[in-house]
């Protein structure tokens, strides 16, 4: 196997890795958030398993996307609408960028507004990345991915550059990218990353046309980590929600 093949697999490895232990959260009843991405992906294939196997019963789950919608059914979780219960017991995401406070960028797969609705109806929001994942300051790699009405975006353009970001609106062959929820997706991006993430999060989104921003801040109560092993990092959230480690 060549060097770039056997990154890619172990990489997957963990990724699986922390899937696993982010499902020891879950317990036979619940109502789930589900995520979407490679790494949720993992914990959909965790949660089918564990169904199938009887450890799990009667698990519910709202999808972040079309997509995950399609990848739950296939490995036989039920789902749910959002409307139908409104509270979700756990919430369980990847991220594309995860900061020493647990502040997240998510939306690399364009999925962030259906995904911030579902993560906020849930009393408990575990997030799941490797080791790759972690950042000093949110932006160091990762754009901040922004959804915004289609209609007049090019006008939207100036207000991101007046907040300290280089926009680009993401593609999907030759036309803009259509997220599940009809938006287009500014890519935002930091060279060097954000000083200030809570305070750049509320100025992109300060604009009609603005929907929503990849910026999580103050979302995530656990996240974990998997590296050469598995970390969990709690949030200051977790306590009053009683997580343990
Ligand atoms: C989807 O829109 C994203 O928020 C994903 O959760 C995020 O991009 C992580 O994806 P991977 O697990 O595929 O890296």
């Amino acid at each position: 196997m060549s060097g770039a093949r056997k990154a890619v697999s172990e990489r997957e490895r963990q990724k699986r890795v922390a899937a696993e232990r982010a499902v020891m959260y879950v317990e036979s009843g619940m109502r789930l958030g589900l995520g979407t991405g490679s790494t949720a992906k993992h914990v959909l294939d965790v949660l089918g398993e564990k169904l199938r196997d009887g450890t799990l019963r009667d698990i519910a789950g709202v999808p972040t996307s079309r997509a995950t919608a399609e990848y739950a059914r296939t490995v036989g979780i039920p789902l749910l609408d959002l409307d139908d219960v409104q509270r979700l017991d756990l919430a369980i995401d990847g991220a594309d960028e995860v900061d020493p406070r647990l502040d997240l960028i998510k939306g690399l797969g364009g999925a962030l507004l259906w995904e911030k609705i579902v993560e906020s109806a849930a009393d408990r929001f575990v997030v799941v990345v490797d080791e790759s994942k972690l950042v000093r300051r949110l932006g160091e790699k990762a754009p901040v991915p922004v959804e915004v009405v289609p209609f007049g975006w090019r006008s939207l353009l100036p207000h991101f550059i007046d907040a300290g970001a280089r926009p680009e609106l993401r593609m999907a062959g030759a036309e803009p990218l259509m997220t599940d929820g009809g938006h287009h997706i500014v890519d935002c991006h930091f060279d060097g990353g954000i000083e200030d993430a809570a305070a750049t999060a509320q100025r992109l989104r300060a604009r009609a046309g603005v929907v929503e921003t990849g910026m999580f801040i103050g979302m995530a109560t656990s996240v974990v980590v998997a590296g050469a092993e598995v970390v969990v990092m709690q949030s200051d959230r977790s306590e009053t929600t009683g997580e343990d480690t």
